[in-house]
């Protein structure tokens, strides 16, 4: 009798696998120093994971930003690059691929992302004015503040519940924005700051109905609505797996259409777009592209290369068109949720559904016996550097950083340690790794008591606060 194909038995035990749609060409070996140097090596950088020597981690999941793979497509556009200080070509493949996949008018590019909040915080916002946006992140909220504005909160209350299985936790609260307008006036409105998907909520996403509602909400009082597209491709792949009429359209044209409800975005190419260096602003209006484009010059070089190479610009431009693959964002979303189901299954608390670039390990319900001044999530990413030399970020009370009218802490609903995946980089036999090591740190855990901080700087103190152990 005919074997039956591996294909066919794979029907008949009912089990399909995906796989990534690359094969590797090159490697960069990686290895786990000792228990012993991994205990000096935390307690020299004060026990915040930024502060770690790269070659003293063995698996490095403390950000998906410029940690991703490039294709040899992109490195071969490396190889292409037109060093002229001015026009270069590869600017204007740049501008064409954003043009073409986000839909923009106008494009300014930058170092990176935060070189773009720069640039649109202070061209939109005047002192006084009110910034709503679905959940701050850092970079973003501070450069709104030092343009002089307040950000104010109008995510769904369901993003602040870690356990909540809402499908589109990213989405915007209109009646937050509503009541908002009522307080302060439209005019005082700098612009929606809306993120897709959202960062410090644990990678979730937004749905295009609301975006829909937003813009109507919007149009009614003449706010603009400006994205955080740093992670926008994978809010497509939610759109696309969720949301009723979305299941047939490529991310491609799911982007497209969510661009459309919006008057600009900001972009750290170091996610999405698959690189390892850049960023740009793209927006619709000029006369907001004409305060940018002036800007940039002063903060970040020539309009047509704003801090990057011109060979950086061009593994950009086919970054970008790689990233809107559908195969492409399936595997990296599956592989994030790979990770997240076998800890699910293990009983280790993370914020669900799983989003769209990491895991968030919720620390809170991790070490419920530490308060919240005693940095359980900085202390859970120790704890999982010590154990097998992984590194993660906290995204908790640290990262919130003070009030700045107050000088106290804030204290966030969600503290949360983030295990972040970058993209084409690591195998389903290193997420095997991580997962164990995360159960076996939970395992350990009415043996830790916490971290006392002992230096913060002034700005972003998450990356370069140092710490003690509580007890030592
Ligand atoms: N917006 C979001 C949503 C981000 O996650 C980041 C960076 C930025 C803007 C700023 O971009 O780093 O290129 O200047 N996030 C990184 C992270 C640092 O690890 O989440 P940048």
């Amino acid at each position: 009798m005919k074997q039956p194909l591996p294909q066919t038995m794979g029907q008949q035990f009912g089990r399909r696998s995906w796989a990534e749609p690359w094969k590797i060409k090159m490697v960069e070996p990686i290895r786990m120093i000792s228990q012993e140097e991994r205990k000096r090596a935390a307690a020299e950088a004060g026990y915040n994971t930024f502060l770690m020597r790269s070659e003293d981690v063995y698996i490095d999941l403390l950000t998906d930003s410029g940690t991703s793979a490039m294709s040899d497509r992109q490195w071969a556009g490396i190889m292409m690059g037109d060093e002229a200080y001015a026009g270069s070509r590869n600017f204007y493949h740049l501008e064409e691929a954003i043009q073409s996949f986000y839909g923009y008018r106008y494009i300014v590019p930058t170092h990176q992302g935060r070189g773009a909040e720069h640039l649109i915080s202070q061209a939109l916002i005047k002192p006084g004015m009110t910034i709503p946006g679905n959940m701050y992140f850092t970079t973003t909220r501070l450069h709104q503040e030092l343009a002089g504005g307040t950000f104010v909160d109008v995510i769904i209350d369901e993003a602040h519940e870690p356990s909540s299985e809402h499908p589109f936790k990213g989405n915007v609260d209109l009646d937050k924005v509503q009541s908002l307008i009522n307080e302060v006036g439209a005019e005082q409105i700098g612009y929606i700051s809306l993120a897709g998907t959202v960062n410090m909520a644990g990678g979730q996403p937004v749905s295009m109905a609301n975006v829909r509602a937003l813009r109507q909400l919007c149009d009614a009082y003449g706010i603009r609505i400006y994205l955080d597209a740093t992670r926008m491709v994978e809010n497509c792949f939610f759109i696309q797996e969720r949301e009723p009429g979305y299941a047939d359209k490529p991310i491609a044209a799911i982007l497209k259409e969510f661009c459309d409800y919006t008057d600009g975005a900001w972009m750290s190419a170091k996610k999405d777009n698959l690189v390892n260096i850049g960023g740009w602003l793209a927006v619709n209006h000029e006369d907001v592209f004409d305060l940018a484009r002036n800007m940039v010059v002063v903060y970040e070089g020539l309009h047509t290369y704003g801090g990057m190479a011109g060979r950086d610009m061009e593994a950009l431009a086919i970054g970008i068109e790689e990233a809107v693959q559908d195969d492409h964002v399936r595997s990296r979303v599956d592989q994030v949720r790979y990770l997240g189901q076998l800890l699910i299954e293990w009983g280790v608390p993370i914020v669900c559904p799983v989003g769209g670039h990491a895991i968030f390990l919720d620390a809170k319900r991790f070490y419920s016996h530490i308060p919240q001044d005693r940095f359980p999530a900085q202390t859970l990413a120790a704890e999982l550097y010590l154990d097998a030399g992984i590194r993660s970020m906290e995204r908790g009370i640290v990262s919130a950083g003070r009030d700045p009218e107050t000088g106290e802490h804030r204290y966030p609903a969600l503290e949360l340690t983030r295990l972040t995946i970058p993209r084409r980089v690591y195998t389903q036999a290193h997420m095997d790794v991580v997962a164990e090591s995360v159960k076996a740190v939970y395992d350990a855990r009415e043996e830790t008591r916490g971290l006392k901080i002992v230096y913060e700087p002034k700005y972003l103190r998450f990356f370069q606060a140092r710490f003690e152990v509580i007890g030592q």
